[in-house]
C-alpha cells in the first residue's frame, strides 16, 4: 500500500484540517509505531502503521463503500490523463484508497460502487460469482424481433466474444427510441452496446439501475453519492457468495 504524510493521513482520519493537524503534531501529541513524531511530513503507510493521538490509538476506516449516480463525462478510473474520474465527486479527504467496483464506460450514467475493501470488490467482480447487473437502454435502429431470445441464448459476438446468457425485455418507448432493460450476469467491455449491436440496434443511451439486490436510489441525482448501509453491504457480499458457492 502507498505511503502517505502524516498530516494528511490523520487529517483524513477526521483529526482536523491538514493545518490543525500539523500544529498537533509538532506539538508532539501523535505517535506511529509507539514513537512521538514531530513531522507532519513523516510518511505512514494506511492500515500497517499504528498512530496514537494524545495516547489515543485511531483507527484506519478500512471498509467504506459508497453508491454514486454516475454522470456521463467521469471515467471509472482512479485516475486518468484526460478526463476527470468519478473520484472527482468526492472531496480530496475522502477519496484515500477509494477505487471503483468495476466500470462504467464515460458516457454510462447510473449506479456505480466505489470502496477502499479490494476483497469486496473482487467478490463482486469475479466472473464465476456472476452477480446481475441490470441496465436501462435507449436504443435507435431495429432491433430484431428475437433480440430477447438471442440474448437469452446466449451469444457469440463477430469478434469471437462469447457472452453468457442474458435477459433483454422491450420496456416500450421513448422519444421515438425503443426503451429496453437488461440483465447482464457478467462484465465485458462495451458488453450491452456490443450485444444490442449484434441484434440491429444501436445504445443512444445506457443506465445501470442495480447491481445484485441493491437498486440505484433514485432520490440521489447524477453526481451525487452516499454511503450504503450496513445492511446493503451485507446484501451485495450474500449475493456474491450465494452465487460462487451454487457454482462451485
Ligand atoms: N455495457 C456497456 O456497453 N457499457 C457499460 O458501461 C456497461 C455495460
Amino acid at each position: 500500500m502507498a505511503k502517505e504524510r502524516l498530516d494528511k493521513a490523520l487529517s483524513s482520519l477526521g483529526c482536523g484540517s491538514r493545518k490543525e493537524v500539523g500544529a498537533i503534531i509538532r506539538a508532539g501529541r501523535v505517535s506511529v509505531n509507539g514513537q512521538t513524531i514531530r513531522d507532519p511530513a513523516y510518511r505512514v503507510t494506511p492500515a500497517e502503521d499504528s498512530l496514537a493521538l494524545g495516547g489515543q490509538q485511531l483507527r484506519w476506516r478500512i471498509g467504506r463503500y459508497y453508491m454514486l449516480n454516475k454522470p456521463p463525462d467521469l471515467v471509472s478510473a482512479r485516475v486518468d490523463n484526460l478526463h476527470p474520474t468519478v473520484l472527482s465527486v468526492f472531496p480530496e479527504s475522502e477519496r484515500r484508497g477509494l477505487f471503483p467496483v468495476g466500470r462504467l464506460d464515460k458516457n454510462t450514467e447510473g449506479l456505480l460502487l466505489l470502496t477502499d475493501d479490494g476483497g469486496f470488490c473482487h467478490a463482486l467482480m469475479a466472473p464465476r460469482r456472476h452477480v446481475e447487473k441490470v441496465y436501462v437502454a435507449l436504443v435507435s435502429g431495429r432491433m430484431d424481433l428475437s433480440a430477447p431470445k438471442q440474448f437469452a441464448a446466449g451469444m457469440t459476438l463477430a469478434d469471437g466474444t462469447v457472452c453468457r446468457p442474458a435477459r433483454l425485455t422491450v420496456l416500450g418507448e421513448e422519444d421515438g427510441l425503443t426503451k429496453i432493460e437488461v440483465a447482464l450476469k457478467e462484465g465485458k467491455h462495451h458488453q450491452v452496446k456490443r450485444m444490442v449491436a449484434a441484434v440491429g440496434g444501436h445504445v443512444e443511451h445506457l443506465k445501470r439501475i442495480s447491481v445484485g439486490p441493491l437498486r440505484l436510489d433514485e432520490r440521489l441525482q447524477p453526481g451525487e453519492y452516499r454511503e450504503l448501509t450496513e445492511d446493503e453491504v451485507a446484501a451485495l457480499r450474500d449475493a456474491a457468495r450465494g452465487k460462487a458457492s451454487a457454482d462451485e
